[in-house]
């Protein structure tokens, strides 16, 4: 990689101005932020077993291009020299995830060694190198199966996953410090289970609410057993995907669309979570759908169960009209309409609104709402179609653009008071974009599939001289 120093022309600052950047504090974590399934490859290797995406994967028609995350970027066999490129960047957190098919093959019963050895070695790696590990221990890949014994809305997978934690958790618990349980519930239940195009690809919207319960047990179990198990200090939490849900205009409809986008996108977790409960007016939403939240008694207590760190992954922020294009109020199934409606802004490749002041505004209410929770920014960034010069180096001065204004956002949010600890880019590396396959391009370091050639794009350039200015060029 080009090491030379890069002083990049910030060009987002008026004249006279701070930067919003520069009021971050010199202590703030900053990091990049990366998935199994989306970056190993080595899908059957030492053990692993199949998870619901290496089968979701088969089903024609799932993923863009046919891709499939069997290679990817190689990670797996590329790991030291990825940590490598971290250390260039500068950055002092990775926060990665542990594949479940790798460390318990099956999703039940004893570890397997040679899975968890790759960890241990990434650890280890990350250490030497003076980069803090951070564990997700769950970004999707559920071993096949535990799906095929129902999955998400079975109750006893909550269970599975708070064994199949405690494998990892017991072994690298010397060495991790901060542990993140579950990865964005709100995609594992809605996209695989309600809307059907991520993993295991169901369309069952009761179901897709089982599954928020029982995600959500499963958080609780594993932060209970992970504490009570913990030699010394350790930061536990979870992430959630949120935006801020404003209402298209403002009338009626559309704030009742938008305040239901954010009852199922953000209080439908956060209120069990930090108040144990769920929240009265979702509760009823749903019982006019006839369904019902499968919670036993007990199991709120379990799932509000204190932690540490709430980790916020935010990619855009969306307006709401309770009507739909001709003008119905109901949809087919005679529920009310939710729809995410158009502001004009500049969009990324993945077609998501640009809508800075959204981030700040959704921190600055997480903050107000459940307070005494440090956040974390565990992912943020932005998809555009890149394009490499001959030497697959990219200019890609729209991402940077993006970094800039909500890098900026946290920023303007931590001086309205929301406690943000630390940023951490989406992605590392481009990668496995689910549905997407490898179509769409998130990562701040170009992977050229053909060769697995990392090229760092200019926004790592900038990320890294960013890094550098705001600890003080320590
Ligand atoms: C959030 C998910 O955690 C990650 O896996 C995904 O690649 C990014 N969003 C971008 O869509």
């Amino acid at each position: 990689m080009d090491t030379t120093a890069t002083t990049l022309d910030p060009g987002h600052v008026e004249s006279g101005q701070t930067d919003p950047i520069d009021t971050l504090p010199p202590n703030f974590r900053w990091g990049v932020a990366t998935s199994s399934y989306q970056i190993e490859g080595a899908v059957a290797e030492d053990g692993r077993t199949p998870s619901i995406w290496d089968t979701f994967c088969r089903v024609p028609g799932a993923i863009d291009g046919a891709d499939n995350g069997d290679v990817a970027c190689d990670h797996y066999h590329r790991m030291p020299q990825d940590v490598a490129l971290m250390r260039e960047l500068d950055v002092d957190t990775y926060r990665f995830s542990v594949a479940w098919p790798r460390v318990q093959p099956g999703g039940r019963g004893p570890v397997n060694p040679a899975g968890l050895a790759f960890y241990d070695r990434l650890v280890d790696e990350l250490l030497g190198q003076g980069i803090d590990p951070w564990i997700t221990l769950y970004h999707w890949d559920l071993p096949q199966e535990l799906q095929d014994a129902g999955g998400w809305p079975a109750r006893d997978t909550a269970y599975r996953f708070a064994d199949y934690s405690m494998l990892v958790f017991d072994h690298l618990k010397d060495r991790v410090r901060t542990w993140t349980t579950l990865n964005e519930p709100w995609c594992s239940a809605m996209l695989g289970y309600a809307y059907g195009n991520h993993a295991p690809g169901i369309k069952d919207f009761p179901a897709s609410m089982a599954a928020v319960h029982h995600l959500l047990l499963g958080h609780g179990l594993a932060t209970q057993r992970m504490r009570a198990a913990a030699s010394g200090p350790v930061d536990l939490g979870i992430t959630l995907n949120m935006g801020s849900s404003s209402p298209a205009t403002d009338t009626e409809l559309d704030r009742e669309a938008a305040r239901r986008a954010d009852g199922l996108g953000v209080r439908i977790y956060l209120d069990p979570l930090r108040y144990g409960r769920y929240p009265a007016d979702v509760v009823e939403d749903l019982a006019a759908q006839g369904i019902t939240i499968p919670v036993r008694d007990g199991d709120l207590e379990i799932i509000s169960t204190p932690f540490d760190v709430l980790g916020v992954n935010h990619y855009f922020s969306s307006a709401f009209s309770g009507v739909d294009e001709d003008g119905n109020t109901t949809d087919a199934d005679g529920n009310p309409v939710v729809r995410e409606v158009s502001t004009g802004r500049p969009r990324t490749a993945m077609g998501w609104e640009i809508v800075p002041e959204g981030f700040t505004e959704l921190l600055v209410r997480l903050g107000r709402d459940y307070p005494d929770l440090p956040m974390v920014v565990t992912e943020n960034g932005s998809a555009f179609d890149d394009e490499p010069d001959e030497n697959g180096f990219v200019r890609d001065d729209e991402r940077t653009a993006y970094f800039v204004s909500h890098i900026g956002a946290v920023a303007r949010a931590r001086q309205q008071g929301a406690d943000v600890r630390g940023y951490f880019a989406w992605s590392l590396l481009d990668n496995f974009e689910w549905a997407y396959g490898y179509a769409k391009r998130f990562g701040i370091v170009r992977v050229d599939y053909d060769t697995q050639v990392r090229t760092p794009k200019r926004s790592a350039l900038w990320y890294r001289d960013t890094i550098r200015r705001v600890r003080g060029n320590r």
